[in-house]
C-alpha cells in the first residue's frame, strides 16, 4: 500500500461516521426435531467509507451467513436474525423485503464466489449490466449502453463492444467474475460485499481480480467487506481483519498488526498455512489440525479448544470474552482467548 492510500484510509477511519455498523448480529437456524444451531453469534464491526474490512475463517465459520443476513438474503423461513446492521442511519435488518430489494444494487452490492450462478445464462452480458442501470438509475437502454461499455472496459474486459453481446458461457471464469464486478458496480454502490470472489479462479487470475477490487475501492471510496477463508487474500487488500471461528469473532486487528503479531492460536495456525513463495515445491503446509466440526459449545468453553495447542483448563469450562488488548493504534485490537500466543512469539 502506498503512503497516499494509507493516509486515505486513516482519514476515512478517524474523520467520518461509519457507513455500516453491525451490532451484536446473531443468526440461529431451527429445524424441527433438531437443536437450534447458532451459525453467527454476537458479531459486531464497523465499515468506514473507503475502508476494506476482512471476514476470515475456515469454511462453515459463518462468513456467508453474516453477509447474507446483512443483505436480507437468508431463506425466509427457519432462521432468526437478531442485532442491527445500520447503514447510513437505517437498520437494514428492519427493512421490508421490497425496501431491501431497492437498496441492493443501489447502495449495497454483493459479488459471489461462483459468477455462473449469479449471471443469467440466457441473457447477453451487456444486457445484464444495462438492466441494473435501468432498474436502479432510471436510465433508458440507450443511455445505459455506453456506460456498460465503459464499465466493462474499467474492469479489464478487452473488446467490450463485442463482449457486451456475448453470453456468460462464452467468457472464461476470470472474465465472468469481471462481468459480475461490473454489474455490482453499475450503480456505484457505497458498500460492496465480496464473498470468496476469487476462490474458483486460478492464482494468476485471482491476483488480477484482487488488484482490480483494490483499485476500484481506492478510486471510488467504496467500502468493501472481503470474505475469504484465505489469509493470503487479505494480505494485500484489507485495512482491518476480523477472524471468525464457530460463528464468533475471535480476533480483530489492523492487517499489519495481525500479520506481524497474531495473538489468537487459530489466527496463528491460519497464517502458518499460507503458501510462501520460498517454500519448496510440494512442501506440506501447516494447516490448523482437526476440523471445524470438533467444536465445544461457546456458552461454557472455547469452541476452538479441541484443536488448540495452547489450551489450558479454563478453555474447557469458561467462554473467553472478546476483549480489547494492548496495541493497535488505528484499529483497536480485540482478542477472545484465555491463553494467547505471546507477543514475542
Ligand atoms: N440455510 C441454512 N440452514 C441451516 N444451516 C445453515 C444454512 N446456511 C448455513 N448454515 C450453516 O451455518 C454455518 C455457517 O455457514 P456459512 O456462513 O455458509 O459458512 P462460511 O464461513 O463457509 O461462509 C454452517 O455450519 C452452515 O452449515
Ligand atoms: S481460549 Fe484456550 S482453547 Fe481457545 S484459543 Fe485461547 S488458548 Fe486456545
Ligand atoms: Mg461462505
Amino acid at each position: 500500500m502506498t503512503a497516499t492510500t494509507t493516509r486515505t484510509s486513516r482519514d476515512a477511519r478517524t474523520s467520518r461516521e461509519p457507513l455500516l455498523q453491525v451490532r451484536d448480529l446473531s443468526v440461529t437456524f431451527r429445524r424441527s426435531g433438531e437443536e437450534p444451531f447458532h451459525a453467527v453469534s454476537g458479531v459486531s464491526f464497523d465499515v468506514q467509507p473507503g475502508q476494506t474490512v476482512g471476514l476470515v475463517g475456515e469454511s462453515g465459520c459463518g462468513k456467508s451467513v453474516t453477509s447474507l443476513a446483512i443483505m436480507g438474503l437468508l431463506p425466509k423461513r427457519g432462521n432468526t436474525v437478531t442485532g442491527e446492521a445500520v447503514f447510513e442511519g437505517t437498520d437494514l435488518l428492519k427493512l421490508s423485503p421490497k425496501q431491501m430489494r431497492d437498496r441492493r444494487g443501489r447502495d449495497v452490492a454483493m459479488i459471489f464466489q461462483d459468477p455462473l450462478s449469479s449471471l443469467n445464462p440466457v441473457v447477453p452480458i451487456g444486457r445484464q449490466v444495462t438492466e441494473v442501470m435501468e432498474r436502479h438509475q432510471g436510465l433508458s437502454r440507450k443511455e445505459a449502453e455506453p456506460k456498460a461499455r465503459e464499465l466493462l472496459d474499467k474492469v479489464g474486459i478487452p473488446d467490450p463492444s463485442r463482449r457486451l453481446k456475448e453470453y456468460p458461457h462464452q467468457l472464461s471464469g476470470g472474465m465472468r467474475q469481471r462481468a459480475l464486478i461490473a454489474m455490482a458496480l453499475a450503480c456505484a454502490p457505497r458498500l460492496l460485499i465480496a464473498d470468496e470472489p476469487t476462490t474458483a479462479l486460478d492464482v494468476t487470475i485471482q491476483a488480477q481480480i484482487l488488484t482490480l477490487l483494490k483499485d476500484l475501492v481506492q478510486d471510488s471510496d467504496t467500502a468493501l467487506i472481503m470474505i475469504t477463508h484465505d489469509l493470503g487474500v487479505v494480505a494485500g487488500l484489507c485495512d482491518e481483519v476480523n477472524v471468525l471461528y464457530g460463528g464468533r469473532i475471535v480476533e480483530r486487528a489492523d492487517r499489519h498488526d495481525l500479520f506481524a503479531r497474531p495473538r489468537h492460536p487459530y489466527t496463528h495456525g491460519l497464517l502458518a498455512s499460507i503458501p510462501r513463495l520460498d517454500s519448496a515445491r510440494g512442501e506440506r503446509l501447516n494447516p490448523v489440525p482437526g476440523s471445524v466440526a470438533d467444536n465445544l459449545p461457546w456458552d461454557h468453553a472455547c469452541a476452538f479448544a479441541p484443536r488448540c495447542s495452547n489450551a489450558v483448563e479454563a478453555c474447557r469450562t469458561t467462554q473467553p470474552e472478546l476483549e480489547r488488548i494492548e496495541g493497535g493504534v488505528e484499529t483497536p485490537r480485540l482478542l477472545r482467548c484465555h491463553n494467547p500466543i505471546s507477543e514475542e512469539a
